[in-house]
């Protein structure tokens, strides 16, 4: 049926919009409807979307003392200081940092493994985590404690 037709259009166009918005490639005019959320570039967007991202998906390994890998990241300072491998985020680069690559599972497939190692967070998710390094990657110090 054409009617079908076009609201299956109409929903890839939407879907595929919204990973351009939230991928951060494109930056729409803000309109109240959006004003609630907190813009990347602030601790309230890492509160309030990054870490409850990272406290289901990644805090049983690399957080609370866990930091397989060499890896801490609930504090900034573990998160900047990285793992075995070094700096894991370039603050304002998502490209060229390794955990974006890492979640992507597009990084080494063995050292280090794809992470999560066993699972995909969801393409959303994703592009939180993308959009907040690419903002400068901004969070409180003790990200732990919040
Ligand atoms: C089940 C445990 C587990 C979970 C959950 C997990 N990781 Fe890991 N992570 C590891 C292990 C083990 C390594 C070391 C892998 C290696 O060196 O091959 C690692 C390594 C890493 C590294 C590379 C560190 C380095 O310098 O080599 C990054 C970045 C990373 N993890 C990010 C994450 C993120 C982000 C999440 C959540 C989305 C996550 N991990 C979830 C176990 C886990």
């Amino acid at each position: 049926m054409p009617t079908s037709k076009t609201l299956q259009a109409t929903a890839l166009t939407l879907a595929f919009a919204s990973l351009v918005v939230g991928a951060g490639l494109w930056r729409p005019t803000p309109v109240a409807a959006q004003a609630a959320d907190p813009a990347p570039d602030t601790e309230a967007f890492y509160t309030q979307k990054v870490l409850p991202i990272l406290k289901t998906n990644c805090y049983t390994c690399h957080g609370g003392g866990n930091h397989r890998g060499g890896l801490t990241i609930d504090t900034k300072a573990g998160l900047l200081k990285g793992g075995h491998d070094g700096a894991v985020i370039v603050p304002g680069h998502s490209d060229q940092s390794l955990l974006v690559k890492l979640i992507n599972h597009a990084g080494p497939a063995n050292d280090p493994m794809p992470m999560p190692p066993k699972s995909k967070i969801s393409d959303a998710d994703i592009a939180t985590v993308t959009q907040w390094i690419q903002a400068g990657a901004i969070m409180p110090a003790d990200a732990a404690a919040q």
